[in-house]
């Protein structure tokens, strides 16, 4: 099967003419469709209960050498008193290979770098996907991608189930009873209110991802502890089922309170930087909720996680999970990721930077090849986000806020995408059927889209010319650059940065491409290129003129990060956030923009829905709040010794594959199991101890 999919692929690549389908006018239309590029295969849909349930089991089971080593010499309680009362249950039936055996290891490659285990208090662990097999969140999103349309709704986790009050105001949520975290201290309200309390609402820190209270419905929403295994939120506005989408990945992932408070600057004379910093990634045996914890770190080198002996999921037989025992994290290059996975030295990469995808479709077509390659839909796009604060965010200098004003310029934004060759760009990264044009706003091809409800300015470099002359934006001293308006920052050339993040090819040679294209409208472009975290911390803070941005899962699915579709909250948006007075001076269409996604929020009507994201789509291209550049799928290659790794799982959708294959489920056949274990038969130790025991 794969053998066809591969032809397909590669006749996709190197057998197809390209037609050059742009069509030069300086009208505003509608996108060209994207070229036919179907996934390779297709989920099997069904209900959320089809899943998972929680309930006890008459037996659970453990690695024999769990039983042997740890729970006979009384170094841990057995199994069935590490578990919480009702465990949750993965049901064999959407098992695609059924209930697993132990062992083996999943050889993750990333690019990224540990800054240190306090993700509540934003600190990144390196992505790819380390932090989502060690956090667990209130709801799960990531398999979503399975769920059928007609009972589509976040998975439950850490909160088991929940109900709504008459009124529909009030939510209240039952945690899971009796689960521990992987050093023993039990879960319960405390860490989830700890959360909320001390992060979500302190401003004076962000959660790893950003969350606040604009993605619960603002500073009026409140929760409550009732009892340890139950909260209650109030809400403003009746039934907003769409918050449940928020307490996933992302916004609602408890740290463990009983290691983080004591720290936290509220209950110690830490400052914020140093509560933050309290746990960089030498602290070993970080207590977790999830499948794996962390045992061993090497700079630049790798981190060992090993298995969750108080992991509170199961398989239908009892077998405690997750069944893979250890999980590596390679520090290396993104681009190195690929090329392992499809080497075999690594098991897992989300296939996603273009410039890859000749090498690894070739490669990867041969049967002997180590790893399976599946590509999905074209849920990877990126776009130019101007910073569109005019009072204040980030400090500009002058020149910085002179490009504010020509941000906040629609005539100045039409002229910077009109001036953008996307079939030439897109052709940079990857030849073939691949990239498609992106105007920006919601990507085609996704539930919300609406083709008519687009608007696209094709290429047009001379009508783009001419907007800027029209806003006086003249080359005064014939150097081949266009300079401010007498008066506006010393009548000096324009310059404005860019920046882009290295850790990526493809937002590298993206960058480049808009630098280059800017040199045709007389605008001096200039790369600010930063290594991951700091690009990260730089545009949290305002600190950028545009940026060339991977876009997230809102854009994709709209029912995740939604109320990110518009600065919905002072501190929410990607690139127009509240200056230094509080307040967000938000542009007439950027205000329409909040009203349509408040408005999505509210109603539970989806045709209600599918027009306001119509208008939200209309509006959002209509202005160009982001110059779209390119859309393209990517491919999930995995290790061919993995089962259970369910059909048509995306790389990118509610969340990345890592949280879309369901880690904890995946096994590997004995006949298949390698010698990959760096700590085999040893466990998590001590928080802050040396590592793993054995
Ligand atoms: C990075 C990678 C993605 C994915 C995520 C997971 O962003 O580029 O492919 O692995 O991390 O967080």
């Amino acid at each position: 099967m794969y053998g066809k999919l591969f032809a397909l692929g590669a006749g996709l690549l190197f057998g197809t003419s390209v037609l050059c389908l742009e069509v030069r006018a300086s009208e505003p239309t509608t996108p060209p469709d994207p070229p036919e590029f179907p996934a390779q295969s297709e989920p099997v849909f069904v209900g959320v209960s089809d899943i998972l349930e929680y309930r006890a089991l008459p037996e659970y089971h453990e690695p024999e050498w769990v039983t042997e080593k740890f729970v006979k010499t009384g170094k841990l309680p057995p199994v069935k008193e590490r578990l919480p009362k009702e465990p949750l249950v993965y049901k064999a039936a959407n098992m695609p290979d059924g209930i697993g055996v132990y062992g083996d290891v999943m050889r993750h490659v990333i690019g990224g770098r540990p800054e240190g285990w306090n993700y509540i208090a934003g600190q990144s662990q390196g992505w790819g996907g380390i932090d989502i097999g060690m956090m667990e969140c209130l709801t799960r999103t990531g398999p979503l991608f399975m769920v059928k349309a007609e009972e589509l709704q976040p998975l439950p986790n850490l909160a088991k189930s929940w109900e709504w009050s008459d009124d529909g105001h009030q939510l209240t949520m039952h945690l899971i009873e009796g689960a521990k975290w992987s050093d023993g201290d039990p879960f319960d309200a405390e860490d989830v209110m700890f959360y909320w309390e001390d992060h979500v609402l302190d401003p004076n820190l962000t959660p790893l991802n950003g969350a606040s209270p604009a993605n619960f419905g603002g500073e009026s929403t409140k929760l409550e502890k009732i009892d340890n295994y139950t909260i209650r939120w109030t809400f403003d506005t009746p039934f907003p089922t769409e918050y449940l989408y928020q307490m996933a990945y992302g916004n609602f992932c408890p740290g463990p309170s009983h290691i983080l408070k004591p720290k936290h600057p509220k209950y110690s004379d830490n400052t914020y930087e140093e509560y933050k910093n309290a746990f960089p990634p030498e602290f070993m045996n970080w207590p977790v909720m999830g499948a794996w914890v962390p045992v061993e770190y090497r700079p630049d080198d790798i981190i060992v996680l090993r298995r969750n002996p108080y992991y509170w999921k199961v398989d239908e037989e009892g077998n405690q999970l997750p069944y893979l025992d250890e999980v590596h994290y390679r520090l290396s290059t993104w681009a190195d990721r690929d090329v392992q996975a499809v080497a075999g030295s690594g098991d897992f990469s989300n296939l996603e930077q273009p410039e890859s995808y000749v090498e690894a479709l070739r490669r990867g077509s041969d049967e002997s090849a180590p790893a399976r390659l599946q590509f999905g839909p074209r849920t990877i796009g990126y776009t130019l986000q101007m910073n569109l604060s005019g009072n204040g965010w980030g400090d500009p200098d002058e020149r910085a806020q002179a490009v504010r004003e020509l941000n906040r310029n629609l005539d100045f934004r039409k002229a910077v995408t009109m001036a953008i060759d996307r079939q030439r760009l897109g052709e940079s990264l990857v030849r073939g059927p691949f990239t498609a044009i992106y105007p920006g706003g919601l990507y085609a091809g996704t539930t919300y889209y609406d083709k008519e409800s687009t608007v696209y300015y094709p290429y047009d470099i001379e009508a783009a010319n001419a907007l800027l002359d029209g806003l006086g934006l003249k080359d005064t001293d014939g150097n081949g650059v266009r300079n401010f308006p007498e008066g506006t920052a010393g009548g000096r050339d324009i310059e404005i940065t860019l920046l882009a993040n290295t850790d990526y090819n493809t937002d590298r040679n993206l960058a480049e491409g808009v630098v280059n294209m800017m040199q045709e409208l007389g605008l001096r472009v200039i790369l600010n290129l930063q290594q991951g975290t700091a690009r990260d911390d730089l545009y949290q803070s305002g600190r950028f003129d545009w940026q060339v941005f991977r876009q997230t899962a809102e854009m994709v699915t709209v029912v995740q990060n939604t109320a990110m579709l518009a600065p919905t909250g002072p501190q929410v948006h990607q690139f127009h956030r509240a200056g230094s007075d509080g307040t967000l001076d938000l542009l007439p269409f950027e205000q329409e923009l909040v009203d349509i996604v408040n408005a999505f929020v509210r109603t539970q009507d989806l045709n209600e829905r599918a027009e306001l994201m119509k208008r939200y789509q209309k509006v959002y291209t209509e202005n160009v709040y982001s110059v779209g550049l390119t859309q393209y799928p990517g491919a999930l290659i995995i290790n061919k010794r993995f089962a259970n790794i369910p059909a048509g799982a995306p790389i990118y959708m509610y969340n990345w594959a890592e949280d879309n294959i369901i880690r904890e489920r995946v096994y590997v056949p004995k006949d298949k199991q390698q010698d990959y274990e760096l700590h085999p038969q040893s466990l998590p130790g001590e928080p802050g101890g040396d590592g793993p025991i054995t």
